[in-house]
């Protein structure tokens, strides 16, 4: 009888884990299903290379802007270690990432416009996300008062932020520290661009709204930056 009932309970906590474990998979797993666009592919990147390349040092004194690109496109490589170095989960088991974040409640999100369309970059899983067809780089370079290498780098990378993931813990700090993580991913990228013998620049002058209808983005991501990267034009 007795261990019958060991039995009932042990199937009892069972269950209870299981729904708990459900719980949270459903809170973090969809907490980005609200975007306007479901995914029409979902691409698992590679694993960024993490001994390779040049020095810090090395990276710090060559990263120079850049606004002139050659046509060649970037590979699948290139762009994974782009997005890692960007929001990239550095940490499996605690979930922290490669750029620092306020609470650890990492208010961005990566997008990549290349030719074939619009991607969002999802930490979890190391995975790219197309969520739209068509070249937008153009669209998006009028957003950037006409900045022509927006519309001329084979990738622009796009860092957004929802200042409300940070509003309830941190109130009217929330926007302040949500600038300062883009700040934080954007030297990332530019380096890991330069490591990577590509170019960059980061760019701030741009209508948000344009750029964000241009995206299709939801109301709660702003657009602070776009760094369209690439091979340096000879
Ligand atoms: C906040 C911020 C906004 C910027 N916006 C633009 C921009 O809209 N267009 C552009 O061509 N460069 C932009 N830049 C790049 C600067 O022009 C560039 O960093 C500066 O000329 C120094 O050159 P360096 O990056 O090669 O060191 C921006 C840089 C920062 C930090």
């Amino acid at each position: 009888m007795a261990k019958g009932w060991t039995g009932w309970s042990m199937f009892a906590l069972a269950m209870v884990l299981v729904c708990a474990g459900l719980v949270l998979w459903l809170t973090l797993g969809f907490e980005k299903q609200d975007h306007a666009h479901p995914p029409l592919q979902v691409n698992r990147l590679p694993e960024p290379a993490k001994s390779a390349g040049m020095s810090l040092a090395e990276a710090l004194a060559r990263r120079r802007s850049h606004r002139e690109f050659s046509g060649q496109p970037l590979t699948q490589d290139q762009i994974a270690a782009l997005c890692w170095a960007a929001q990239g989960i550095s940490d499996l088991v605690q979930g922290f990432r490669t750029t620092p974040s306020a609470g650890a409640l990492y208010p961005l999100t990566v997008f990549i416009i290349d030719p074939d369309g619009l991607h969002e970059y999802e930490p979890k899983g190391h995975v790219l996300k197309k969520l739209q067809a068509g070249d937008l780089r153009r669209p998006l370079q009028a957003a950037a008062l006409d900045q022509p290498a927006v519309g001329a780098a084979p990738v622009c990378m796009v860092l957004t932020m929802d200042v409300s993931r940070l509003a309830s813990r941190y109130g009217a700090r929330a926007e302040r520290y949500s600038l300062l993580e883009v700040g934080h991913a954007a030297q990332n990228v530019l380096l890991q661009a330069t490591a990577l013998g590509l170019v960059g620049v980061p760019i701030a002058a741009l209508d948000e709204s344009q750029a964000a209808k241009v995206l299709h983005l939801p109301s709660r991501l702003q657009v602070v930056y776009l760094i369209p990267l690439g091979h340096p034009a000879k």
